[in-house]
């Protein structure tokens, strides 16, 4: 086995999960170097390494491999939007992890999707899996960290679901509302994936918090938590995806997809499994309830617009 280098490399160490692995890295002595198409969003005194990430350029993208012990990797795309699309990322993603093995990356520890499916209808699912699959191609140990849903930091679903409740008099639920969700705290995320990184073998986990809240019951907690007034009321699926898409143009913003209100309604976003995080959605909601949804987390912001957000 080769010697630790002592260097790890996240992508988009600067954007959301990908600082909660690189800050559990740094605090673990490591050296971390991240390569992002942000690198401008390195904050002041950061002690990580930044790097722009450009998959078409493959000498450049094994360079800023070169030396690491470890590929942390976030890259993907919520949406698709622009030259943003699902099938780049999947040939982004296998670029990067063949990238990995010609540097010499001794492991990778890729975040991807609960239930990723070649043959799902959900492109975000069906990517997953194709990118899944070429990490596997590339040859370099891996492990595979699968999520539902983030909470926790600069998360963008739960704190525009408390935003919503704070800023309308209604909040629309699709269908019933009873698709359970299995949220994971970013930090217990970034836990799962450090532990995995010092680990061997190739495993795949999901990663799942303790708790697994219908949809409804969820939207409830934050609505109680942040002391809406908002009704919460059950729409059909179809013309909640209609007011999501008009809120999104009216926000600048995707506010939920068309895939992603039909995956979870589902149930793409929970799992059977045991629980990997331990971090308590209800309890994390409560006692975050005086900023969350304060701000409006613009999604289309962060990845496609030049200001930071
Ligand atoms: N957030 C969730 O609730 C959630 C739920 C399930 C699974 N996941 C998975 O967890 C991983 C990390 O998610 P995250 O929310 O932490 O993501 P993020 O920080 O917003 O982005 C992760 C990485 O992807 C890059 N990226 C994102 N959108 C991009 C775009 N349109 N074009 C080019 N690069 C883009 C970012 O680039 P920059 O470095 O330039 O910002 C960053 O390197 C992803 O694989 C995601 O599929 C997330």
């Amino acid at each position: 086995m080769a010697a630790d280098t002592g260097l790890d490399v996240v992508t988009g160490a600067f954007g959301y999960s990908g600082s909660a692995i690189a800050a559990r890295l740094v605090r673990a002595g490591r050296r971390v170097r991240t390569i992002t198409g942000h690198p401008e969003r390195a904050p002041e005194d950061t002690p990580i390494e930044g790097r722009r990430l450009a998959f078409e350029d493959p000498a450049g993208l094994a360079e800023s491999l070169e030396g690491a012990t470890t590929l942390y990797n976030t890259y993907w795309v919520r949406f698709e939007h622009g030259g943003a699309t699902f099938d780049r990322a999947v040939s982004n993603s296998r670029a990067l992890f063949g990238a990995a093995g010609r540097a010499g990356v001794q492991r990778i520890v890729h975040v991807s999707i609960t239930h990723p499916s070649a043959d799902s209808p959900f492109g975000y699912f069906r990517g997953k899996a194709l990118a899944e699959r070429a990490l596997a191609d590339s040859g370099v140990p891996h492990a595979v960290v699968r999520p539902a849903i983030l909470f926790g930091g600069d998360g963008v679903l739960i704190n525009n679901i408390a935003w919503l409740l704070r800023h309308l008099p209604v909040f629309a639920v699709g269908g019933s509302g009873s698709y359970r969700v299995r949220p994971i705290h970013v930090d217990d995320l970034a836990r799962l994936c450090t532990d995995l990184g010092a680990a061997t073998g190739d495993v795949v986990v999901d990663a799942v918090g303790p708790e697994r809240p219908a949809f409804v019951e969820m939207v409830e907690q934050i609505r109680a938590a942040v002391g809406s007034r908002a009704r919460i009321v059950r729409v059909p699926g179809p013309l909640l995806e209609a007011a999501a898409a008009g809120l999104g143009l009216a926000m600048r913003d995707v506010l939920l997809t068309v895939d992603e209100y039909r995956a979870m309604a589902r149930g793409l976003a929970d799992t059977d499994g045991p629980a990997t995080g331990t971090t308590r959605l209800s309890r994390w909601v409560t006692e975050h309830a005086d900023l969350l949804g304060r701000r409006y987390a613009n999604e289309l912001g962060r990845h496609f617009r030049r200001t930071a957000q």
